[in-house]
């Protein structure tokens, strides 16, 4: 300090100091600037990375798909919850999760977060209904965490409102009774790289199995409404919908499709000669999978192209059935000589216009014949298709097929025999000719019909349903020890 200012300096060693002091001086003066140019730059630094943390954060809710269950449909304020889950116990609404202090997460800490997202535990101890995936979450990484913690709290808007409550009836509307489901069915372990795989595949496994939840719809179900991990990924009833085996198992899976087309489907919904998008898959890419870099989706393929094969029923691959054709009646207009007179009727009247007379599509509308909603052994996204159509908007491209269903105008409406009829025309004409389709079966899949969401959200609700069983088992367990303790005394 005296060095600096010279004051207390003997007067002769002025001269000897007096450079010295000068040159102390401004070494401090530059070190005072480098100080404050590198504490400038360390808080340009810190912003800089808290900017990218928010950013992965957003990308990661996205890739979460966070915001599809927590936005009220229709003009609901993003992430205000009010979301109601139709459940077979009754409606489960989705909570706010803005940073609002009143009715959102905004009193919540990491910590309290991470617990809600991945345990399924509210701050206040409460338990969640899976309806709210944190089975799957379960998987994510501290650091995924933090950045979307980091999102949730500095980005989303806090929006004052509080959406209604969830009130099932008796037993389930006690919550500790999901502890007994957890305890059973939650893996609380963190996603786990696999050493003997590439960067890439472990890329692909976290985005599929943490973020994305591929298994919550193409996992089948057991008694309880969990997910048979020993069957992963080999197909799944949604509703009307039917998730298939997305396996990569050459005949009943996706094996036979190629890196480059499994990326196309994810990012757009269509893979050109072999399916599309429609329902529940449509939305997935819609809010989602489109939204992902090339990284990721090229990652998310290597990841499905290696996955556990698991065989099905169908005897070729779904994409392989059918080729143009144009019935011999058809082309001579003889009226009234169809095996299934009414089914043709029907797909001349409603379907060729787009879809050609010979089935084969033009580049606006997607061919019958070697279209996996047509292969499958599982006519259900055939019918689901005519009943509710399709619509898949892609970047700024919108992608539509009218429903014939409830939903049609008046004059499109078809009946249930109707649609058996063309379901079944184009079947054998163009698709997989061992698979039927009733009137019957046509009568229940639009009851399973689409609220387009709630669909899409029908799996998450449905362990809600096995929990129903998992108490009276529990119950009756707990009154026969009951009975059994007077005896034995
Ligand atoms: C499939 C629908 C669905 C998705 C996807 C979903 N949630 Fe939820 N979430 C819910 C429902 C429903 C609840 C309320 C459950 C209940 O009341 O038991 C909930 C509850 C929560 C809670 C507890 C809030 C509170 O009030 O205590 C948090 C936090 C949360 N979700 C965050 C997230 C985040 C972050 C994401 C994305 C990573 C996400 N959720 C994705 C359906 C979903
Ligand atoms: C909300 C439910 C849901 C989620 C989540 C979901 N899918 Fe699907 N998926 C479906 C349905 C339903 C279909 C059938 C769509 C159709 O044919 O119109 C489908 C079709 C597919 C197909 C085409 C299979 C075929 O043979 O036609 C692939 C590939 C696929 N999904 C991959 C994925 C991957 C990978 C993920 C996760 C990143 C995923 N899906 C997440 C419901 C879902
Ligand atoms: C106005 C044009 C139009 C009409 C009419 C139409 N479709 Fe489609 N269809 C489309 C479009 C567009 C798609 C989706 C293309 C895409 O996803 O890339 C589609 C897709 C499909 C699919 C694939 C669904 C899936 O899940 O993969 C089937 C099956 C289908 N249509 C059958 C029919 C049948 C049967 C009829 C008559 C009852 C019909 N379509 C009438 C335009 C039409």
């Amino acid at each position: 300090m005296h060095l600096l200012t010279g004051t207390s300096q003997h007067p002769l060693a002025a001269p000897r100091h007096a450079h010295y002091i000068k040159r102390l001086r401004s070494a401090a003066l530059c070190l005072c600037a480098l100080v404050s140019i590198t504490s400038a730059a360390s808080a340009q630094d810190q912003s800089a990375t808290q900017a990218d943390l928010i950013a992965k954060g957003r990308y990661l809710a996205t890739a979460a798909d966070c915001a599809a269950c927590h936005t009220a449909p229709h003009s609901g304020q993003p992430f205000a919850g009010g979301y109601a889950i139709e459940s077979p116990l009754g409606k489960i609404f989705s909570t706010n999760i803005t940073p609002s202090k009143a009715d959102g997460i905004g009193s919540y800490s990491e910590e309290d977060f991470a617990r809600a997202v991945r345990d399924g535990i509210a701050k206040d101890g409460s338990h969640l209904y899976p309806a709210m995936p944190y089975t799957a979450y379960a998987k994510l990484s501290d650091e995924d965490m933090s950045a979307l913690y980091a999102y949730f709290m500095q980005e989303v808007k806090p929006v004052d409102h509080a959406p209604e409550k969830t009130e099932l009836p008796f037993p389930f509307s006690i919550r500790a009774s999901m502890s007994v489901w957890n305890l059973l069915f939650l893996s609380k372990d963190r996603f786990q790289p696999d050493a003997s795989k590439s960067a890439e595949w472990n890329r692909g496994a976290y985005l599929a199995e943490a973020l994305e939840h591929c298994s919550t719809c193409h996992t089948p179900r057991n008694t309880f409404m969990a997910e048979n991990h020993s069957k992963a990924l080999s197909g799944g009833a949604l509703g009307a919908w039917y998730a298939p085996n997305i396996t990569s198992d050459p005949v009943n899976g996706i094996g036979g499709w190629s890196q480059d087309e499994i990326v196309q489907y994810l990012k757009t919904g269509r893979a050109a000669g072999k399916a599309q998008a429609a329902g529940p898959m449509a939305e997935a890419v819609e809010n989602s999978l489109q939204h992902l870099n090339d990284t990721d989706l090229n990652a998310l393929a290597v990841y499905l192209k290696e996955t556990k094969p698991i065989s099905g029923s169908e005897a070729k691959p779904r994409y392989e059935f059918g080729q143009p054709s144009v019935t011999e009646a058809a082309l001579r207009g003889l009226p009234g000589q169809q095996p299934n007179e009414n089914g043709f009727h029907i797909f001349s009247g409603t379907c060729a216009a787009c879809h050609q007379p010979d089935g084969g599509g033009n580049k606006h509308y997607p061919s019958l014949f070697h279209n996996t909603a047509t292969g499958a052994d599982t006519p259900a996204n055939l019918v689901a298709t005519v009943l509710f159509g399709l619509s898949r908007t892609v970047g700024d491209e919108t992608i539509f097929m009218p429903g014939f269903g409830p939903n049609a105008p008046f004059t499109d409406r078809l009946s249930d025999q109707d649609i058996a009829d063309v379901s079944n025309y184009v079947l054998t004409q163009y698709g997989n000719p061992a698979a039927k389709v009733t009137a019957a079966d046509v009568a229940e899949l639009r009851q399973g019909g689409p609220e387009s969401l709630i669909v899409k959200l029908a799996p998450f609700a449905a362990p809600a349903a096995g929990i129903g069983g998992l108490i009276v088992i529990l119950a009756i367990v707990w009154m026969v020890r009951r009975r059994q303790r007077p005896a034995t005394a």
